[in-house]
């Protein structure tokens, strides 16, 4: 079946690369507000017969910021209505994951509410690495069919070629499941840390007590799936520093970044931040676009 790549408004770059390696069209899609603030979409008209009966393929990571679901939905229905057979989303990062229990009375649980707007909005779904930790799976709160893309290859690779004897660090418990791929895929040991969060900015970390020096003759490189305010990785920088390890490099899969925290976590001792590039920051260094492109043919057949 015919495949038609659109992209999300800054998102022309993934869109660009997804469409590139699929061998598929993209088509430019107008998204702006109108003076009150409302969302207007309009696909090219003229490209229906193209989009009749095609797989159309949304494409742009999701943040919590914004109006983001709205284009989705706005765009999809465009595309449904110029007769697109099926309509998929790629989105990079998937927002809306990390609250995913009710901790306090009367909390919603983002991550299922988020998870059923979708499901109603897009017919399947690729990602990369989200935040599963009290979830087992997409499945759980994704009524569609979903794949996910793993970071795990290609960041072993990017730490293979630029980390010689390398010692992979989790800053808390649900990063084993990033960081023993990684370790595996770069033949290497790894240590989980133990972090206790408080609030939005209260994080700490500590050292297992059997850690002993894991990082004799090697280079502690912390990973995690999502850098935000930065303070998990900060605190689990000073935690190996304090306890004498070797100044770390810092991997995250999502550049989040919704505080300024570069500075503060070279000033916690690490000698730099590498991300993915499922969100554009300066630090993206590491290309995720062969593993989407392969989770979306999973998801076209
Ligand atoms: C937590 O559950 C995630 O895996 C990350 O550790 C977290 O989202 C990082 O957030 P921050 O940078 O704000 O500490």
């Amino acid at each position: 079946m015919a495949a038609i790549v659109i992209a999300l408004p800054g998102s022309d770059a993934h869109a660009a690369q997804l469409a590139s390696r699929l061998g598929a069209p993209q088509l430019p899609a107008e998204v702006r507000r109108f003076p009150d603030g409302e969302i207007y979409v309009r696909l090219d008209g003229e490209q229906r017969p193209a989009i009749a009966g095609a797989e159309v393929i949304l494409v742009g990571s999701l943040t919590g910021a914004g109006d983001r679901f709205l284009e989705v939905a706005f765009l999809a229905g465009a595309a449904r209505d110029l007769g697109a057979r099926r309509v998929g989303l790629v989105a990079p990062y998937l927002a809306y994951l990390r609250q995913d229990a009710c901790f306090h009375p009367g909390e919603g649980v983002t991550a299922t509410y988020y998870g059923r707007l979708l499901s109603s909005t897009v017919d399947w779904l690729v990602t990369v690495d989200p935040h599963l930790h009290r979830l087992d799976a997409l499945a759980q709160v994704y009524a569609i069919p979903t794949t996910i893309a793993h970071a795990a290859a290609a960041i072993g690779a990017y730490v293979t070629a630029h980390v010689p004897a390398p010692l992979l660090v989790g800053p808390d418990a649900e990063s084993v499941q990033w960081v023993a791929a990684v370790a595996a895929a770069c033949g290497a040991p790894h240590l989980i840390l133990q972090k206790t969060r408080r609030g939005d900015r209260d994080v700490s970390v500590a050292l297992p007590d059997d850690a002993g020096a894991a990082w004799a003759g090697r280079t502690p490189v912390l990973i995690d799936d999502i850098v935000s305010t930065g303070r998990t990785l900060i605190e689990a920088t000073r935690a190996l520093r304090a306890a004498g390890a070797p100044a770390p490099l810092c991997i995250a899969i999502h550049a989040v970044f919704a505080d300024a925290a570069l500075a503060d976590l070279r000033a916690a001792g690490a000698t730099g931040l590498v991300t993915c590039d499922t969100l554009a920051h300066p630090t993206n260094a590491i290309t995720l676009g062969d593993a989407i492109a392969g989770a979306v043919q999973t998801q076209l057949g």
